[in-house]
């Protein structure tokens, strides 16, 4: 077969390899950039909507196998770029594709642990992640993060003043608590947090990010209402536990969430059964079952997962390690789980993002 013809064949397969997230063909996404074959090797040059790290290599396990089909003696290179995106009339986080709430009506369902671990799980596939704990009365993603008693220093730069998040994991952190001494938090009020958060985000110098997860302070008051309309964000997750009184908070998150027009990305319903670690064939639903799945069904919101309850998870909050980053036998499903959520939640931006590009609600510079 000659170049040309082996070109328009592999085109012609691939025209109909089908995106996974968006459930649409490359035809239909405009999806193939180029096609070069050279010296026994074929390159192809794909532009998807972002985020693309959490489905890439799957896509690129579909396009070999296409592509071994047509050409079994030929090496293969797969090359991703991303559709552009026009953020240039944001005044703040000008650098930061995408920005996701993680909230919940009621305190102590998880927030930070899953916000912790959807950070580390996405920056594992190679995205460029940051986590902003809004938190003030109980900062948790220090801890989380093994960056406690860690301040954040202003430094002028261009006359501006501006403080670098800290990092690890590859994952940047910056918290309220790296703004302000426990004292100081718990006098804090209104007005004046407002404008430290303010402080927070629009400082802190984040750079370039695919991901911004955004660890909210529980509740549906002023405060959480502020912070959502500050920031332009892409959408929330709502995190609740199975139980019945978790779940009348839920539809109150979600209707704060309305009236700011921020759309729901998905639930996650946390500690949704626990598996005794001695016994893996029993399972108990220890706060009620499926309470997140039926709500997710009732608002028409994607279920993203349900996330077991896990000794070693909470361990790893507390020792300052997310436990998707864990390598042990025991965290095995926990890491399953979570790296799933972390999946769904790629996906509904994913689809999120290709609405907003074909409704032409971003203005493409090219
Ligand atoms: N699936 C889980 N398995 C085991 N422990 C968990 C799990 N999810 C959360 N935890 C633990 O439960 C406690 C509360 O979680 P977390 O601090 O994330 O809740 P939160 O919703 O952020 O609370 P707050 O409302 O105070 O911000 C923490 O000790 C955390 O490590
Ligand atoms: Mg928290």
């Amino acid at each position: 077969m000659d170049t040309n013809a082996l070109v328009s064949e592999i085109r012609h397969e691939l025209m109909g390899v089908v995106d996974p997230d968006l459930d649409l063909t490359f035809e239909e996404l405009d999806a193939i950039r180029n096609i070069e074959v050279n010296n026994g090797l074929i390159k192809i040059v794909l532009e998807l909507v972002q985020p693309i790290n959490m489905v890439a290599e799957q896509i690129n396990d579909t396009c070999v196998k296409v592509l071994q089909n047509i050409a079994p003696d030929y090496e293969n290179e797969i090359i991703f770029s991303e559709k552009p995106i026009d953020l240039s009339d944001r005044e703040v986080l000008k650098g930061v594709k995408n920005i996701v709430a993680v909230a919940s009506g009621k305190g102590g369902v998880g927030k930070s642990a899953i916000s912790s671990n959807l950070a580390a799980a996405l920056a594992m596939t190679g995205a460029r992640v940051g986590i902003l704990d809004g938190d003030v009365y109980g900062p948790s993603q220090p801890t989380m993060f093994n960056l406690k008693d860690k301040t954040l220093q202003g430094v002028e730069e261009n006359g501006k003043i501006v403080a670098f998040p800290h990092e690890n994991y590859g994952v940047k952190v910056a918290s309220m608590g790296m703004m302000m001494s426990k004292d100081q938090a718990a006098i804090v009020r209104g007005p004046m947090l407002a404008g430290y958060f303010t402080t927070l985000f629009e400082q802190v110098e984040w750079g370039v990010l695919d991901f911004l997860i955004f660890d909210l302070p529980p509740g549906t008051g002023d405060i959480q209402l502020t912070m959502t309309q500050r920031i332009p964000l892409t959408g929330a997750v709502v995190v609740t536990t199975p139980q019945e009184i978790s779940l009348a908070d839920v539809r109150r998150s979600i209707s704060m969430f309305d009236k700011v027009d921020v759309p729901v990305l998905g639930i996650v319903e946390n500690m949704s059964y626990f598996v005794p670690p001695d016994m893996p064939d029993k399972k108990y639903y220890v706060f009620g079952k499926e309470g997140g799945k039926e709500i997710a069904k009732e608002k028409d919101i994607p279920l993203l997962g349900q996330v077991p309850l896990n000794i070693d998870m909470r361990e790893s909050n507390d020792n300052g390690m997310p436990v998707v980053l864990s390598e042990s036998k025991e965290t095995e499903l926990q890491r399953q789980v979570l790296m799933e959520v972390a999946k769904n939640l790629s996906k509904e931006i994913r689809k999120r993002n290709y609405e907003q590009y074909v409704s032409g609600d971003i203005d493409i510079s090219i």
